[in-house]
């Protein structure tokens, strides 16, 4: 039987906050551009912390918060697009740092859809294991991929990590239904970290360019349409209905997205708790710094339905349906 009980929630961001005046002073745009298009106020910025680091403390706060010992936990999950290294893992260096001696660790890479996918994942393992313990960490330095002179994608990322410890208690699952869907053939819309891949046995004359770009109409066209449905099929595959739901935990990349979301399926934005004037988009931290703030709020009760839904690079989309 599969279980997926959520024990502890909690996030770090960095201590740098830059607002939108900030951003003013090192390229041409304004407080008002970015607050009217996007809903970003401000972004925290990695100075002093790495990916790692932001992800350990989620991690050893997780720990603190259930109770545990570091020697239970068997499976840690690091969702990520920003990994300090490509090897190893963001997911072996927490696992390394904390002493996690028995847990098996792996990052996921699916962009803004990470911890959705990599919930899913850590529900599949944990199935059938009673009392087996994970962690799902979304961890970003998103500041490290940005273009610091395009002003086109500079003004909307953040850095931030988040996650859950959660444990197969040999009760039922709290994910009650979900939907993941890829669409790889619509990739190059949203692309960073490109490796050309030189070699000395042939010519590639293919650039490196390790900076973030993206075609911003296309990623919204697609969020405004495929999240809607990715939240129809989960909650349906649920079981329940869009009005059970108490908060949709959405990606926070655009606000006007979330609003264009809630409108099409006819709910109130009462229902869409947004944070993104804070934080700006933390990709696969946002949906967790989300869930850990609502948490921290009082506003989580056990018993409540919640939709997580994540979408972005790949592009990915992912919804899962939780009852809390
Ligand atoms: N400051 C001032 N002006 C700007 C800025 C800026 N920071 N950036 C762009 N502009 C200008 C443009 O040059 C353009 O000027 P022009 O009309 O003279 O040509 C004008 O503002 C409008 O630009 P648009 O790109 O049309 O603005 P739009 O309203 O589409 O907003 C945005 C852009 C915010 C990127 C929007 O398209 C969006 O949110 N897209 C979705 C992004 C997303 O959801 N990503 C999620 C995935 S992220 C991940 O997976 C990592």
């Amino acid at each position: 039987m599969s279980s997926f009980r959520i024990k502890a929630i909690a996030k770090s961001v960095p201590q740098k906050v830059v607002t939108n005046d900030d951003l003013t002073k090192i390229m041409e745009t304004s407080d008002e551009w970015i607050k009217r298009r996007t809903g970003i106020a401000q972004r925290h910025i990695a100075t002093t912390e790495s990916n790692t680091s932001m992800c350990v403390d989620v991690a050893k706060q997780l720990v603190n918060q259930a109770g545990i010992d570091v020697n239970q936990i068997d499976y840690i999950i690091v969702a990520t697009m920003s990994g300090d290294y490509q090897t190893p893992s963001t997911a072996a260096s927490v696992q390394g740092s904390i002493g996690a001696s028995h847990a098996v660790a792996f990052d996921i890479d699916a962009a803004c859809s990470g911890f959705v996918y990599g919930s899913s994942v850590m529900n599949t393992l944990l199935a059938g294991k009673k009392d087996s313990i994970g962690i799902v960490i979304g961890g970003e330095k998103l500041s490290r991929l940005v273009n610091w002179h395009d002003r086109g994608t500079a003004v909307l990322f953040g850095d931030g990590a988040a996650g859950i410890l959660v444990q197969n208690d040999g009760s039922d699952s709290q994910i009650l239904g979900e939907n993941l869907s890829t669409f790889g053939e619509a990739g190059m819309s949203l692309t960073a970290g490109h490796h050309a891949g030189q070699n000395p046995f042939g010519e590639n004359h293919d650039q490196d360019d390790q900076f973030l770009q993206m075609d911003g109409h296309a990623v919204y066209n697609f969020a405004t349409k495929r999240v809607p449905e990715s939240i129809e099929q989960a909650v349906k595959a649920a079981g329940i209905e869009l009005s059970d739901i108490k908060y949709f935990v959405m990606h926070q990349a655009n606000e006007r997205i979330v609003k264009r979301v809630a409108k099409k399926l006819s709910l109130s934005m009462n229902k869409f708790p947004v944070n993104i004037h804070n934080y700006g988009n933390t990709a696969a931290a946002s949906e967790p710094i989300l869930l850990a703030e609502l948490a921290e709020q009082g506003r989580l009760h056990r018993g409540d339905y919640l939709a997580l839904t994540g979408f972005g690079g790949g592009l990915t989309v992912g919804t899962i349906v939780i009852k809390y």
